[in-house]
Order: structure tokens, then C-alpha cells, then sequence
């Protein structure tokens, strides 16, 4: 295998339908279609109709990947798809397509675990995001501070003992009637709000590394449902602003505290929340005051995408390390 192999890459694990075409960690092509629309009217994923969407779409995404990428299947060195975690119906459309794919042009096969494609992505646009590092990841389903001793080798420091980050997001905007996707609707909401209107608790002090965001979702909506009732309710964006501020704030200082405390200096994110505007913001203040390097993923490569597969997939490839034909998606998969 060559070192920077060329990989068709497929993320289905949740409500978009992504593929891409990766050399290394260089972006050939990276195409997506979203279901946003198509589960906005059920107020978020509905499972089957997922499954069913992307069986509808993967066939002419993969044709408009190669085109845009303009590479012919014969100048594949290999396939790569997420293996988990994610939901089982939408894991395996993608799964089975690339698997089958691979076996009908005798190509090598890598089943990827779709948070180490979040926790790669930082090196589809930074060559100097190596390990040891320190890396948050924040989405739908997971919060997690990750120490990357080296590619593959990791331990999970800190994680969510109840909701995840993204989770938070989009049960309290639901709550406040912003519709699905929550998370990017508060984040636009919350500028120019007053992020110092309602105090809301920051949980878990006491622990240098676990979040939780539960407590955090409950108050919220228990303010909100007071201030509404006695007609004291501060402006919409005010409230958004200050849940957005007590999530970013969470997330930033425990991130930071295991920079502190493992003394690296490069420090990576991946993720859908990673697209929150604070939340960047504060990252960025926070890696510049204590003199440490910053890698965030532009915003389209913090939410899924199938090039943060690709990239791990060609990692993985380039040293051997294949998928057996009889490997199944694996919606426990866990790093770390
Ligand atoms: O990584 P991702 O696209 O899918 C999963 O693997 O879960 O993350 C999706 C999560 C959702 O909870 C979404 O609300 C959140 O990321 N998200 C955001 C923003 N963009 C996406 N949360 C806060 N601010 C954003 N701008
Ligand atoms: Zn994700």
C-alpha cells in the first residue's frame, strides 16, 4: 500500500449521506446530502426513514464524488466506511455499499469508528496536528476529552455522564420552540444575546475531566417555565446566549484542564458542536493565553462528513490494517 493511498470514503451513520474521495489527508472530493428537511417535520431523526434515504441517495453521491474528485475506480487504492457508532439501519446502507463495492473491484477494506474520524479530521487541513495531543469531541451522541498519545492509541480522560453536549443543544432549543437541528438554531440566536441573563449551574467542578449537561438542561427549562409564568422572560436571545455560554464554558474548561495536567501543546477538536461560533471563540482564547497550538476543523468539517472517514481510512490502509469481509457495523463502537 502507498503512503497517502486514495480511499472512497462513507459516512451513514445518522441523517446525512456522505461521500468522499481522500489521497493521504487531502480532500479530492466531499459530497453530502442532508436529511435536515426530511426530519425536521418529526422534530428529529426518524431511524427508518433515515435508512431508507440513504439507500435512495448513496448510488449518485458515490458517481458525483468520483466526478468532482476526477478519479476513475481503477485508481482506488481502497474503500473506508463508518463501522459505528450511529444507528444500526443508517450504518449498514453505507456499510454494505462500501463493503460490496470494495469485494466487486478486489479492493482493500477499512471499517472506521466514526468519533476517531471526528478526532482525525483536524488533519484534512493542519499537517502540524500530530500527537501527543489533547482532543475535544462534541456531537450529537458524545462528549469526550480525548488524550491521543498516538494515532490509534487513545484514552478517554473525561466524558458525559448523562447527555451529551450536542444533545443539550437540541433538547433545550427544542424546549424553547427553536425546531430541529436545535444546536445551530440557538447558536444564531444566541448573538448578540446577553449571556449573563440567567445564571444557570456549570455541573461537575469538582471533577477535572466529566462533563454532564442534564442538571444544566433541567434548570433551564425549570427558568423558563417559571420566568414564562410570572411574564418575567428575558428576551429569547438572552436565553440562548446564556445556554450556550454554560455549555461552551463546561466543555472549554475541562478541555483545558487536561491540557494542564498532561502538558501537551497541541490541542484538536472534531464534532458538530465544534461548529458553535462561542464555543470557538472561547477555544481560541483559551489554547492563545496559555501558549498552545489550536486546531479546529472549518465548520463543515466539524458536523458529518464522509472526508474525516476517508482520512482515517487512509491512515488505516497505508499501515495494513484492513476489515475482514464479515465485519459488521458495531453501534457500541467506542474509542478510547
Ligand atoms: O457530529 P454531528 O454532526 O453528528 C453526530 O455525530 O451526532 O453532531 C451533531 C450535533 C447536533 O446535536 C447539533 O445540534 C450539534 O452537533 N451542532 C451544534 C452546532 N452545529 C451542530 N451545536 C451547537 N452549535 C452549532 N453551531
Ligand atoms: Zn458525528
Amino acid at each position: 500500500m502507498t503512503i497517502e493511498p486514495t480511499v472512497l470514503a462513507f459516512e451513514t451513520s445518522c441523517d446525512e449521506t456522505a461521500v468522499a474521495v481522500v489521497r493521504g489527508s487531502h480532500v479530492l472530493s466531499n459530497v453530502l446530502s442532508s436529511q435536515v428537511e426530511i426530519h425536521a417535520r418529526f422534530g428529529g431523526v426518524v431511524p427508518e426513514i433515515a435508512a431508507r434515504a440513504h439507500v435512495e441517495s448513496i448510488r449518485s453521491l458515490t458517481h458525483r464524488a468520483l466526478v468532482e474528485a476526477g478519479i476513475h475506480p481503477d485508481d482506488l487504492d481502497g474503500i473506508a466506511a463508518t463501522q459505528g457508532p450511529g444507528l444500526v439501519g443508517a450504518l449498514l446502507v453505507g456499510y454494505s455499499f462500501a463493503k460490496a463495492t470494495a469485494w466487486a473491484r478486489q479492493l482493500p477494506f477499512v471499517g472506521i469508528d466514526h468519533m476517531e474520524g471526528h478526532l482525525m479530521a483536524p488533519r484534512l487541513e493542519f499537517d502540524a496536528f500530530t500527537p501527543p495531543a489533547i482532543v475535544l469531541l462534541a456531537s450529537g451522541g458524545h462528549s469526550q476529552i480525548v488524550h491521543v498519545k498516538n494515532w490509534g492509541e487513545y484514552e478517554t480522560l473525561g466524558q458525559t455522564i448523562d447527555d451529551a453536549a450536542g444533545e443539550a443543544f437540541d433538547k433545550i432549543a427544542r424546549f424553547m420552540g427553536l425546531g430541529y437541528p436545535g444546536g445551530p438554531n440557538l447558536d444564531r440566536l444566541s448573538e448578540g444575546g446577553d449571556s449573563s441573563a440567567i445564571a444557570l449551574p456549570r455541573p461537575l467542578r469538582d471533577r477535572r475531566y466529566d462533563v454532564s449537561f442534564s442538571g444544566l438542561k433541567t434548570s433551564a427549562v425549570t427558568y423558563i417555565e417559571k420566568a414564562k409564568a410570572a411574564g418575567s422572560l428575558p428576551p429569547i436571545e438572552d436565553v440562548a446566549a446564556s445556554v450556550q455560554e454554560a455549555i461552551v464554558d463546561v466543555l472549554v474548561e475541562k478541555t483545558f484542564n487536561a491540557v494542564e495536567d498532561t502538558g501537551v501543546h497541541i490541542v484538536g477538536a472534531g464534532g458538530g458542536v465544534i461548529a458553535n461560533r462561542r464555543l470557538r471563540q472561547r477555544m481560541a482564547e483559551e489554547a492563545a493565553s496559555r501558549g498552545v497550538e489550536l486546531f479546529l476543523p472549518g465548520r463543515l468539517l466539524c458536523t458529518d462528513n464522509a472526508a474525516m472517514i476517508g482520512v482515517a481510512g487512509s491512515h488505516w490502509l497505508s499501515q495494513g490494517v484492513y476489515s475482514a469481509w464479515d465485519s459488521q457495523v458495531d453501534t457500541n463502537l467506542r474509542i478510547g
